[in-house]
């Protein structure tokens, strides 16, 4: 012990080797600027969590003009000099730790906050920043676009995986998650739709403010706040969930009668999954012609077109899978996309459709020089391949798999199961093997490493 006190002293740390003498916890340090994601180095930021976000918006449609406020209610897990919060472009005008001013500085979507107080591990802390300026989209390594992307009438907001950077300061990652509350203001005649429960609107001198509450934690890139000219549709579910549908009405059409089946579609699912972790739900129908994607976003997706059902079926299922029980690294990505599309086969297969043997078969007879196995749904190599063939189909497959080795009674089991003890948290693929291993009684050890982790067509079907 003197000797690597002697050490710290060498290399010239005396308040370290002071501290370690004195019994004193350490000195306050940087938090990091992500939280060790490999395909996204600089998602999120270390050394503290977020609970809460406050976000107050004001939009203007006709300008892309965007002012924001952003009220973080975070509690340090080390003691801290300065932390970072992802944001990308937008002007800060205000930034505060507590009641006081905070330096800070910029440099791509990090930005950097030194408290004028070094704050305490385990201490609660309040960040606050103003900000405006026009939002728009980054570009991810798969080439969409995504965050705040600006529409003929308002805005498709959806965040997979990197774009609540784009419209507020975040702990950007799924790792962290917490929970929000949101107050937009829009012109008279534009709707702005959040997550979870619509808690009022009123109108005055020409804008309309909505105020949304998503009290079950969240991560940052399901969080939206879409806005345009919709029709708005609100119910209550037979199990007491609140449905508030908005529809553009250039969509409404198509989108109606498949919308529409929403509830029915919750409570197929609840049989299936376990009771629906949500107090809200509902649809966002926004035609956005440049997105080309749906996102889950919590208790309520926004589609970029009138959805067909088996989406509809896909995003409801993502409530539970990928919203409720969530990734700790987006490598994890099949975790998500294999559930929600094995979700779709087995809705298929149970309204007169095609089984999922047979929608499994007709994947498996591709050749082997198919993009479906160009890389393993467990071990996508890179952020550029989350959303490709193999996370989505193969991990379905995986899971069919799973499901005839160990039996239907024992599948949904292992289904609920995974759901019930990873509810509004977040699982690995390691955790969801081990639950399916413990629920069947059975080594699936081979199972896995073939269809989620091996490289290339697996020999035999
Ligand atoms: N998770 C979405 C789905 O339900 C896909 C999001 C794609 N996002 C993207 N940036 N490419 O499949
Ligand atoms: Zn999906």
């Amino acid at each position: 012990m003197p000797r690597v006190v002697r050490r710290t002293f060498v290399l010239g740390t005396v308040p370290v080797a002071l501290a370690a003498l004195l019994g004193a916890a350490a000195p306050p340090s940087a938090g990091t600027a992500g939280v060790g994601d490999p395909y996204f180095p600089l998602a999120g930021n270390g050394g503290y969590h977020v609970h809460h976000y406050d976000l107050t918006l004001r939009y203007d449609p006709s300008s892309k003009h965007l002012a924001g406020k952003a009220v973080l209610t975070a509690r340090a897990t080390q003691s801290l000099n300065r932390f970072n919060l992802d944001l990308n472009g937008l002007k800060i005008t205000g930034l505060k730790v507590g009641r006081d001013t905070a330096d800070f500085s910029r440099r791509g979507q990090e930005l950097t906050v030194t408290p004028r107080k070094a704050l305490h591990r385990g201490q609660w802390f309040r960040v606050t920043v103003t900000y405006q300026g026009t939002p728009a989209p980054v570009t991810d390594p798969d080439g969409s676009l995504d965050g705040w992307i600006p529409t003929d009438d308002g805005a498709f907001v959806a965040g997979e995986p990197q774009g609540a950077m784009t419209w507020f300061p975040a702990n950007n990652h799924p790792k962290d998650k917490a929970s929000y509350d949101f107050t937009i203001t829009v012109p008279d005649g534009r709707t702005a739709v959040a997550n979870g429960v619509l808690l009022g609107q009123r109108s005055e001198h020409g804008r309309t403010t909505f105020r949304w509450r998503q009290s079950e934690p969240m991560a940052a890139y399901l969080a939206t706040a879409t806005i345009g000219k919709f029709k708005v549709t609100q119910s209550t579910t037979r199990d007491g969930i609140r449905i508030y549908n908005a529809v553009d009405p250039r969509e409404a059409a198509k989108a109606d009668p498949v919308v529409k089946q929403l509830p029915s579609v919750l409570a197929w699912e609840s049989k299936l999954f376990g009771p629906y972790p949500f107090k809200a739900a509902g649809s966002i129908v926004d035609r956005a012609p440049n997105v080309g994607y749906a996102l889950e976003t919590q208790t309520r997706p926004v589609y970029d077109r009138a959805p067909d059902l088996s989406t509809l079926v896909h995003e409801s299922a993502h409530q539970w899978f990928g919203d409720s029980v969530s990734l700790t690294s987006w490598k994890d990505i099949w975790l998500n996309e294999g559930f929600a599309t094995y979700a779709e086969w087995l809705y298929g297969e149970q309204h007169g459709g095609d089984s999922a043997q047979k929608t499994f078969d007709a994947l498996y007879a591709r050749p082997a020089t198919d993009d479906l196995w160009e890389f393993p749904p467990g071990d996508p190599g890179s952020g550029a391949n989350i959303f490709g063939t193999p996370v989505y189909a193969r991990g379905a497959m995986a899971l069919h798999k799973l499901r005839t080795a160990v039996g239907d009674r024992t599948f949904f089991r292992i289904l609920r199961a995974w759901t019930a003890e990873h509810r509004d948290g977040h699982g690995t693929t390691a955790q969801f093997v081990a639950l399916a291993e413990r629920e069947s009684g059975k080594d699936l050890d081979g199972l896995f490493r073939t269809w989620v982790y091996g490289q290339g067509k697996p020999s035999t079907p």
